[in-house]
Formats: structure tokens, C-alpha cells, sequence
């Protein structure tokens, strides 16, 4: 049986994914007046339901600001002036706002992902969501595709770019030549396990919890749902922790005015995700360019996943309407700007990641450096404003 052919499309930029990285690229390049097709392999509702990060910073706010879809936003995110560090009895908060004069706002990933995805349908953009198959093909010339099948039919988008927005797990970084591409990573022997349940968070602000039985942060999405995280490890399953184990292993973690203000409930969402950093190096291969999570993986601890997706697609979109322009040097460009802030994110996510956690091999010696990391952390101006300035994020 033969597949029937769609009619050929042109447009100037495919997008592969419609997570945070697609979807703003989207926005920032229909904004410039230039043509962008997003191609997706799930549905939109798929899309919306996965819970992921929940911590915003200044950059990323003003992009979305600059797009007009900050509406919400603003009306329902909530601004946070400082983070709490918590170790066995003590707490140290970290004032982000006095030691930078910024801060961070907490607003789901899922809520910045149905903004994107409204503002994007009022604006009469082609998202194909639920594509089969998707590949990408001849970047190294003038004339890059993107092929697709969708409805029993097999559908070939041709491009002047393909933006690879399709995740650490998608088909465009795999498209490219393993000689052309370096990659760097590390896996860490430990996961987090999440919970979000519609009870009052614990505290106003974040707590990142360093514990001897192992991580823990506290955090949320409202004045009336929380997210919490523990470290587990990666040999454990979800069915084994139903929600009273969770709450007892999590209120085990905290100090004791948190203890006191625990409010447990139901779960309504649970899931386990390993923790990697993993960057690969250029992000640029002929006309294929890669953006978020399909080029680079900070693990969890710090926030950073879904800032660096926004300000890599930042410099992006400057990058190709540059190129629009008549100046394609921003492009060749593109990967070194990106990178330089990528690298200083990773190294900000695992010095996070490296201090809070209980690390297997390390024995009684790494605990020691830890704590006496962190009381260095609590008495020194010093270091409190070097971790305060990587939260809020490093300037674009
Ligand atoms: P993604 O959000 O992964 O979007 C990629 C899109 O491409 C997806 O919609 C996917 O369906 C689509 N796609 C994949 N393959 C194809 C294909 N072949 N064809 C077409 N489309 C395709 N960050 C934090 O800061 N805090 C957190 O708590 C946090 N939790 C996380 C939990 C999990 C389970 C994961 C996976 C990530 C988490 N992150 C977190 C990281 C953060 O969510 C990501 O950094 C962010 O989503 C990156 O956005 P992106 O658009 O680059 O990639
Ligand atoms: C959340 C996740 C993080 O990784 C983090 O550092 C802070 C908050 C969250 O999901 O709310």
C-alpha cells in the first residue's frame, strides 16, 4: 500500500517540538514578521499535562513580557525576593533580591506553555501537533526538510532553517554527524522523586534541604498547591511510594519549624526523573540549529532547564532575524554566544546538585566538605551574592 503525499509546504523556519524552546522561538520570529512552522510529535494536550519546572527567571520574564503574553503571568506568578537553604536544625536564607537587585518568579512551565500555545493560535501560526515519523534531512544544503506523516499521509516542509527544539530525547541532535558534534556529560546515581498536591505550600519561599538521608526542596505552584522533591535512587519505582511514605521520608528531611508547618494531602501527580548534565558542542550544523534541551541537560537543582531553553532561543531569534536582515554573521555566531552561557548555568546546576546531595561514594569525608560549604555559604556575604546572582540568572 502506498502513502498518499501531502502538498509540499515552504517556509522560512521549521520548528521541531512545541516545548518551551519551540513554542518561544515561534513567538520572538512571528513577532519579526518571519514564517515558522512548529511540528510536534504529540498532542496538545500531552504537551500541557507534563509537569515540569516551576522557577522563572528575570530573562526569561522580560522575553515573555516583550512577546505580550506575560498577561497571566503577572496576575497569577509569584515574585520571590530570596530562597531558604535548610541543613539539619538551621535555615539561611539567601536574599536575592538585596544582594542583586533581582528576583525569580514562580509560574509553572505548563502555565508558560499554554500561554506560548494561545498567543500562537491567536496569531493564526501552524503548529502540527500528533506528527509520526518525524525526520529531518538535507541541512548541509541550501534547502533543509522536514518530513513528517500525519493522518495516513507523508508531508515534506521545505525550509531556509530547521530549529531542533525537540528535547534531549529527539530526533535532530541524533541527525547530525557523531564526528561533527562533541558531547560532554555526567550521570548522577540519584533521581528525584516528585510530588504536586493541592495543599498550602510549607513556606513562602523555596527550601533547598541538605539532609543526611538525602536532598529535599520544597516548593510550589500557588498559594494552595506545593511541589515537593526527595532524593531517591534510581533502582526505586513510583508504586513504591505511596503518598504517606513520601510525606514521612519528606518531613524526615526538614528542620523543625517546617516539620511543625507540613501540610500533607493527596498527590495529584508523582513521577521519578534521573538527574544528568550533559552539553553538546556546536549547536550548529549546516542549517540545523539546535536550542534547550535538544543541545544541552542541567540536572534539576537550580532551575535552569527551562531559563537556559529561553534565553538559547533569545539569541537565536536575534541570530536569524539578523540573517533576514542581510547580516548572516550572527548565525555563525550563534553557537559560542549560547554556549558561553550554557556552560556557566552547568556549572551553577551541578555545584547546587554537588553540594545538597547525599553522594553514594563519597563517604563521611564529602559530608564533611558539604557542611563546611555550607557554613561557609551562610557566614559570607560573598558567597551568598555568587549563588544569589547564578539563581535569578546570569545576564544574556
Ligand atoms: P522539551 O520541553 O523537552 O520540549 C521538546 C518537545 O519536542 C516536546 O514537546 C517533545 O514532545 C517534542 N519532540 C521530541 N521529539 C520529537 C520529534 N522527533 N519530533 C517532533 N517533536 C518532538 N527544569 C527545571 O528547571 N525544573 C524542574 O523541576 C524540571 N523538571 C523536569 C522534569 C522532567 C521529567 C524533565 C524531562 C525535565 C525537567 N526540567 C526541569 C527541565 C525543563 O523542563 C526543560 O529544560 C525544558 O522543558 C526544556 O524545554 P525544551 O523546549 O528545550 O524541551
Ligand atoms: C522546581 C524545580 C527545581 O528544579 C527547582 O530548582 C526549583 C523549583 C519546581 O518544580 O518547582
Amino acid at each position: 500500500m502506498s502513502t498518499a503525499l501531502g502538498k509540499p509546504v515552504r517556509t522560512q523556519v521549521a520548528i521541531v517540538g512545541s516545548g518551551p524552546a519551540g513554542l518561544l522561538l515561534g513567538q520572538l520570529l512571528h513577532k519579526a514578521g518571519i514564517d515558522a512552522i512548529i511540528v510536534e510529535q504529540r498532542s496538545r494536550e500531552y504537551v500541557l499535562e507534563r509537569i515540569r519546572a516551576g522557577v522563572l527567571e528575570q530573562g526569561t520574564v522580560e522575553t515573555l513580557e516583550r512577546l505580550g503574553v506575560a498577561k497571566r503571568l503577572h496576575a497569577e506568578g509569584l515574585v520571590h525576593d530570596g530562597v531558604q537553604l535548610s541543613f539539619g536544625e538551621g535555615r539561611q536564607r539567601i536574599d536575592l533580591k538585596g544582594l542583586t537587585g533581582r528576583n525569580v518568579v514562580v509560574y509553572g512551565q505548563t502555565e508558560v506553555t499554554r500561554d506560548l500555545m494561545d498567543a500562537r493560535e491567536a496569531g493564526g501560526a501552524t503548529t502540527v501537533y500528533e506528527a509520526e515519523d518525524v525526520s529531518v534531512a538535507d541541512f548541509d544544503s541550501n534547502q533543509p526538510r522536514v518530513r513528517y506523516h500525519k493522518d495516513g499521509a507523508a508531508h515534506d516542509i521545505q525550509c531556509d532553517f530547521i530549529a531542533g527544539c525537540d528535547g534531549f530525547h529527539g530526533v535532530c541532535r541524533q541527525s547530525i554527524p557523531a564526528s561533527s558534534m562533541q558531547t560532554y556529560e555526567r550521570v548522577y546515581p540519584f533521581g528525584w522523586l516528585g510530588v504536586l498536591s493541592d495543599t498550602k505550600p510549607v513556606s513562602e519561599e523555596l527550601i533547598y534541604v541538605w539532609h543526611e538521608r538525602g536532598f529535599a526542596l520544597c516548593s510550589m505552584r500557588s498559594p494552595t498547591r506545593s511541589r515537593y522533591y526527595i532524593q531517591c535512587s534510581l533502582a526505586e519505582r513510583v508504586e513504591e511510594w505511596p503518598d504517606q511514605r513520601f510525606w514521612e521520608e519528606l518531613r524526615r528531611r526538614l528542620d523543625p519549624q517546617a516539620k511543625r508547618d507540613l501540610v500533607t494531602g493527596p498527590s495529584i501527580e508523582k513521577s521519578i526523573a534521573p538527574l544528568r548534565s550533559f552539553v553538546a558542542e556546536p549547536m550548529r550544523f549546516g542549517r540545523l540549529l539546535l536550542a534547550g534541551d535538544a543541545a544541552h541537560i542541567v540536572p534539576p537543582t537550580g532551575a535552569k532547564g527551562l531559563n537556559l531553553a529561553a534565553s538559547d532561543v533569545h539569541y537565536l531569534s536575534e541570530a536569524l532575524i539578523a540573517y533576514y536582515r542581510g547580516a548572516s554573521e550572527e548565525l555563525n555566531a550563534y553557537s559560542s554566544r549560547a554556549l558561553s552561557r550554557i556552560w556557566k548555568a552547568e556549572r551553577f546546576s551541578w555545584w547546587m546538585t554537588m553540594l545538597l546531595h547525599r553522594l553514594p561514594d563519597d563517604g563521611p569525608f564529602g559530608q564533611k566538605i558539604q557542611q563546611a560549604e555550607i557554613a561557609y555559604l551562610c557566614g559570607s556575604r560573598a558567597a551568598q551574592t555568587a549563588m544569589a546572582e547564578n539563581y535569578v540568572g546570569l545576564p544574556y
